[in-house]
């Protein structure tokens, strides 16, 4: 694991952009894995601004999400899929029918992940970018996954509920479910970028890095990856 520390969230989101623009400038049909939640915005600011000025295409990039809220459907502005709209695609010049997250309102979802596994393993992620949960998730696996399980539906943790009712009117509105890429399918993509900034994630970035690989502490699972960068800002990075 390569840890970058850098002292601030600007810092970070331009380092993050960085590592994106190089693995699209290298390949550019890159399958780009994407993450949803506050720490990636900043990298998708990054990714629009320049996209304004210099016109870095991704006409021929692919995006993966990592998950979506199981009942919410696509113009519900809360599911991942309005996220991406709103923060990054609607700003870019991707393809929309290159942008792949899985159907949260699917009327079978164990069809649906099965359907999005599919996908994925047709199409192998060249550059996954993760956040990580106060409780160390990565996507939605929650502590206990399994790290051999591919895409399948999630319950929430209270915790990760609370912590995403933020985005919501009140937390009995946050889902209690979700379809999330499973471990298995995060260690298959060719290299993981994840990002963590504050105090809060300073715990189980320590974890992640120093503690045992645990099914209790899914972020671990990323130590037995070849290729795996951590930037994070001197808040994520205090007690390493
Ligand atoms: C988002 C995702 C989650 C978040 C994590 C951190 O698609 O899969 O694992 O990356 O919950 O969220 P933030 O960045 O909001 O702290």
């Amino acid at each position: 694991m390569e840890v970058i520390v850098v002292d601030n969230y600007d810092k970070l989101s331009k380092k993050a952009f960085e590592i994106v623009k190089e693995s699209i400038i290298n390949k550019p049909n890159a399958n780009l894995g994407l993450a949803t939640g506050s720490t990636p915005l900043g990298l998708y600011k990054e990714m629009v601004k320049e996209f304004e000025n210099s016109k870095t295409s991704y006409k021929n990039v692919k995006t993966f999400n990592l998950d979506e809220y199981i009942g919410l459907s696509q113009d519900n502005e809360q599911s991942y899929f309005k996220f991406m709209r709103n923060n990054l695609f609607d700003y870019i010049d991707i393809d929309f029918e290159n942008t792949y997250i899985p159907f949260g309102t699917a009327s079978n979802v164990e069809n649906e992940c099965v359907r999005y596994n599919t996908i994925l393993e047709e199409n192998i992620v060249d550059l996954q970018v993760l956040g990580i949960g106060v409780n160390g998730h990565i996507g939605f696996n929650e502590p206990g996954s399994l790290f051999y399980e591919g895409v399948h539906v999630v319950k929430l943790d209270e915790r990760t509920r609370n912590d995403n009712a933020r985005f919501f009117e009140s937390k009995n509105q946050v889902p209690t479910s979700a379809i999330t890429m499973g471990i298995k399918n995060i260690l298959s993509c060719k290299k993981i970028l994840l990002l963590a900034s504050g105090k809060a994630k300073a715990k189980a970035i320590y974890e992640m890095i120093h503690g045992d690989i645990l099914e209790t502490m899914p972020a671990s699972a990323l130590r037995v990856h070849p290729n795996v960068v951590i930037i994070v800002d001197k808040e994520a990075a205090s007690l390493l």
